[in-house]
Order: C-alpha cells, then structure tokens, then sequence
C-alpha cells in the first residue's frame, strides 16, 4: 500500500468511527439503561447477519441557528440503508435518539426520502425505525418540509410495497402519520408512545390529566384507538416480530413468487373440529381453535390481537402459500361486527388484495351490534367499509360459513353475493335473514299474541322457522353456497379451492380510484 493510501484509509476510518460512534458514551449508556437498544443494534437485529449497506453515513445537518452549525454529528441522528430478511431486499432506516433525540432534520429526512426512492423504484418493502423528539426545534419548517416529503412517499408507495413502521421511543405531533399511513404499526411496551398532542398540552387546553403511556402507550394503541398492528415486550422482540411478518409479506404488488414448501399433509383430515361446534347456537367457541386445526402446521400470526376481538385477521399459510384469514369470534360480542370490527378487517382485506394474498373467511356472524351508540358513531359508514373492501377485493375468496350467517353481516363476510369465489358451509351452518326468534316475532306477531299460550306457540313457531331456515340447505339450492362440507374436510377443501383459483384473474372496472366510505 502507498504512503497515500494508507493514510487516506486512516481517515476514512476515522470518519467511520465518528459516525459510529452515535451521541457518545454517556448517551448510548442512559439510552440503553431504558431497555432500548442503539439504532444501529436495532438494525442488526432486524436484518440477516451481516447484510446491511449503510448509505449516507457522512450525511450532515445544515442549520445554523442556535450555534448548531458548531455541532454537525456524522449521520445526523439516523441510519438509512438496505439489507436483506430471511434473504429478501428490504430497505430501512432507523432513528438514533442519541444524536439531538433523533430529530428530524432536513438532511434526516433526505436520508429517509432517499432510500425511499430506493425502495419504490425496486420494488422492495421499506421499514422505519421511529425513536425521536420530532421536528428539530432548531431548524423549525424545513424539517416540516422534510416531514411533508416522507408523507408524500409513504401515500405513493401505499399498495405497491409493503411499509412497516417499528416505534421504539418518542413519536408526538405531525410525525405520527407517517406510520399511520404505513401497513403495519409495531409499539414496544413501556418505552414508545404515539400522540398527536402529549399531556401538557392536553392538560392545558382541556384541563385533563393523563400520563404519556396512557394517552399513546403501546397497550392504549393496540387495544383502544386501533393504531397499532403489533406490541412487544422489548426492542428485540419486536424486531424479530417484524421479521416474522415479513415471512408473509411479498416484496412488492407485481410479486407473486411466495409460496414455502409446507410439511402438512394437504389432505389431512381436520377432524377436530367436529367437537369445537358447539351443538347450542348459543354457546360460544373459540374460532382460532378452527383457524389452527385448519392451516398449515397450526402456525397463525394474528394480527391487531388486542383490538376489535370479535373480529380475527392475520396471516397463515395453505399448502404452503401465504392467505390473509378474517374470522369472526363468538367469544367476543358473540362474533358481532360493529365499528371497530368493520374497520380493522377492511384495511387488512385491502391489504391482502393490493399484495395479491388471497383471503379465506371464517364466518359466524349474528349481525351488526345494535346500539345507539354504533348508530350515532357511524356503523353505516364504517360497516361499508367491511362491504366495500370485500366486494372490491379481486384475489381469490374462499369463505367458510361455520354457524350463523345472518342478514347483512352474511352478506358482507365474504359471501358469493359480494364476488367471493368458493362458498363452503358446515351441516352446521344458518344462513338467513335473521335469528329464528328474531323472525317469529316479527312476522308471527299476531299469530302468537292471539294464541292461549303465547310462549309455547312462539316456540312452536321458532321451532318451524329454525327447520325451514336455520340451516345451509337454502343457500345451497339457491346456489349462493357451493358445498356443505363436514368440519373433517376443512383444510382439504380450501387448499383445493385455492388451488383451483391459483390462476384467477379479475380486474375492476377502469377508473382513477374508487371512493370508499371513509
Ligand atoms: C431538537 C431535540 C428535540 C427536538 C429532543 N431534542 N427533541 N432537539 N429538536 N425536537 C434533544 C434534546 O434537546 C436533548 O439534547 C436530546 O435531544 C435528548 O432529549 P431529552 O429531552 O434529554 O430526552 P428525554 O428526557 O428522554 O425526553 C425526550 C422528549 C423531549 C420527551 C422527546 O426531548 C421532548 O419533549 N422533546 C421535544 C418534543 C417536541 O416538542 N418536538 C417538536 C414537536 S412538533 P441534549 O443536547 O441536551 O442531549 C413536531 C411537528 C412535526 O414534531 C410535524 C410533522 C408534520
């Protein structure tokens, strides 16, 4: 090596060890006796060993207020670049608290803008590590801009790559809606909270108090407003979550390479769950135990598991192929949909549709919840939701129709009426406009107020009723369901009507976007 060069790489490394170095020693030591890990750890963990390229490591602010030109950290207080998960290209960058609270700068947000850039154009998912005090205070509306930037990217790319947001500490203000436009929220317990205005300001201006882990704690967003897909237990937990999730994910809307070879027998029989059923319609059961018995190898990543539980979404695999899984719950409301519900399975819907992830439904649904206060909250609005994006959805639709199928919430769940592809329901099913008692009440009014005994003559009705509705039969002669299965031939059953639809192609018509019931 020459004389030059060496000291050339001696500088390079030097400038290397700067930027690694972060906000120094006593920073990364009171940063981490949080739990939380460095930027740069997050990185490592969430990538494969080994794989990341840094980029933009000598990025530096340019603001010169407040004496800040005095101080210009290499990196400005982010890490941005590309790496792989489980072999697959994926971009990412991730926020380092120790530099000036991992505020957003307008170089920080070139350093995210870019490799953002990167990440649409080829096609690959984007992954953002939040962990920061929000706008740099210092540089005022040229970090807004940088702001408006990143949103801008995060609407472009919404249904061309998949983009996951992991906050990891701070995330007040403006900077929320970057992930909440994002495909999937990640919060770690304790040490992340989201809000659009924190506790003193709060206080303030509607003299409430309430600290920042309740107001936008990870449990208050996964559980009450829905913000969150995601909550783990630490740093490393929810990186390794997120890897998890990207197993399922495709990397871009056009890829529709994913299938995994499967060790479970595609024709195993799912016997199982001809005891899960309960015979009284109106005893509970728990619809994961049927998700579990029916897919692969039982293994379900559910998502948005403390939110709307009378509802279930989350991703499995049949044969080895990835599908997006809606379910009611009868545990939970007895499986009724109601706003949350109908909120939380329409954007999964509209996402497993953009990425080409076929959706299998489970349904046991009474209804819609009555109430006044669903009413007046808008379950009109949001129970289209649901509608809209099943009926929009164009991958393929296998629905399976386990118990009660009543009224809208039958049509609405997936049924053929809504363009689904492959109808199935057990012996079991009651597919029907309504609950026979409902029925008998209002049609039979007369009848059982006349009657000398009205209670045995509304039984008697029900009774007639159940027999003639309360059942799948009905739906099959209509057509509107395709078979009636036994419990044992679940699995098997939807792995060949996913087979048969592997090559399914359907196209709405031709407009500039739809208009859904926001
Ligand atoms: C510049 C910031 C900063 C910010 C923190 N720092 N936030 N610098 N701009 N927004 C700096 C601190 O000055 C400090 O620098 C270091 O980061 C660590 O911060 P601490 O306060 O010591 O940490 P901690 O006690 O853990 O408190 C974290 C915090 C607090 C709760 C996030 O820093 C805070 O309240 N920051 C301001 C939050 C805020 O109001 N942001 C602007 C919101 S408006 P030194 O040098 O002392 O280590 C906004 C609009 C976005 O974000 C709109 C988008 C459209």
């Amino acid at each position: 090596m020459t004389e030059l060069m060496k000291l050339k790489i001696e500088e390079l490394e030097k400038r290397n060890d700067a930027a690694l170095a972060g906000g120094g020693t006593d920073k990364i030591t009171k940063h981490k006796s949080g739990g939380r890990l460095t930027a740069r750890e997050r990185v490592d963990v969430l990538l494969d060993p080994g794989s990341f390229i840094e980029m933009d490591r000598f990025v530096t602010h340019r603001c010169v207020n407040f004496g800040m030109e005095k101080s210009k950290p290499l990196g400005d207080g982010i890490v941005t670049g590309y790496g792989r998960i489980n072999g697959k290209l994926i971009y990412v960058s991730s926020q380092d608290f120790t530099v000036t609270g991992g505020s957003m700068s307008r170089t920080q947000a070139n350093k995210i803008c870019k490799v953002m850039d990167l990440a649409l154009k080829n096609g690959a998912p984007f992954i953002s590590i939040n962990d920061s005090g929000g706008a740099r205070i210092q540089e005022g509306i040229e970090s807004l801009g940088g702001y408006a930037d990143i949103f801008t990217r995060n609407v472009l790319s919404s249904g061309v790559i998949p983009q996951i947001t992991a906050i990891m500490g701070p995330c007040a203000g403006g900077a929320v809606y970057s992930p909440s436009i994002t495909d999937f929220v990640f919060m770690v317990e304790n040490t992340s909270y989201m809000f659009v205005t924190g506790p003193d300001v709060i206080k303030a201006v509607t003299h409430e108090e309430v600290t920042k882990e309740e107001l936008g704690g990870a449990s208050t967003h996964s559980q009450k407003s829905g913000v969150a897909h995601f909550t783990a237990k630490d740093d490393k937990h929810c990186l390794l979550l997120i890897r998890e999730l990207m197993n399922f994910l495709p990397t871009n809307n056009l890829d529709d390479t994913l299938t995994l070879a499967s060790k479970d027998n595609p024709d195993r029989l799912t016997e199982k769950i001809n005891s899960i059923i309960p015979d009284s319609p109106k005893k509970p059961y728990d619809m994961l135990q049927v998700i579990s018995e029916a897919v692969d190898e039982g293994y379900f990543l559910e998502v948005h598991k403390n939110f709307a539980g009378n509802i279930i979404v989350g991703f499995a695999r049949f044969n080895g192929r990835p599908v997006g899984i809606v379910a009611n719950q009868p545990q939970v409301l007895a499986g009724c949909l109601n706003i949350e519900a109908s909120r939380k399975a329409a954007r999964f819907i509209r996402f497993c549709d953009a990425f080409n992830i076929p959706i299998v439904s489970f349904v046991d649904v009474p209804g819609f919840l009555p109430g006044k206060d669903q009413e007046w909250n808008g379950i009109i609005t949001h129970g289209a939701k649901l509608l809209y994006a099943y009926a929009e959805a164009t991958v393929p639709k296998v629905t399976l129709i386990t118990r009660k199928a009543y009224g809208g919430a039958y049509i609405v769940m997936g049924s053929k009426l809504l363009r689904s592809d492959v109808n199935l329901a057990y012996p079991t099913a009651e597919i029907a406009v309504m609950g026979a008692e409902g029925a008998v009440n209002i049609i039979q009014r007369d009848a059982i107020a006349k009657a000398k005994d009205p209670s045995a003559e509304r039984a008697k009705l029900t009774g007639e009723y159940e027999q003639m509705f309360s059942n799948p039969y009905v739906s099959a002669e209509l057509g509107y369901t395709d078979e009636v299965i036994e419990p044992a031939m679940t699995r098997k059953r939807i792995i060949d009507s996913l087979e048969m639809l592997r090559n399914k192609r359907d196209v709405n018509p031709p407009k500039k976007h739809g208009n859904i019931p926001l």
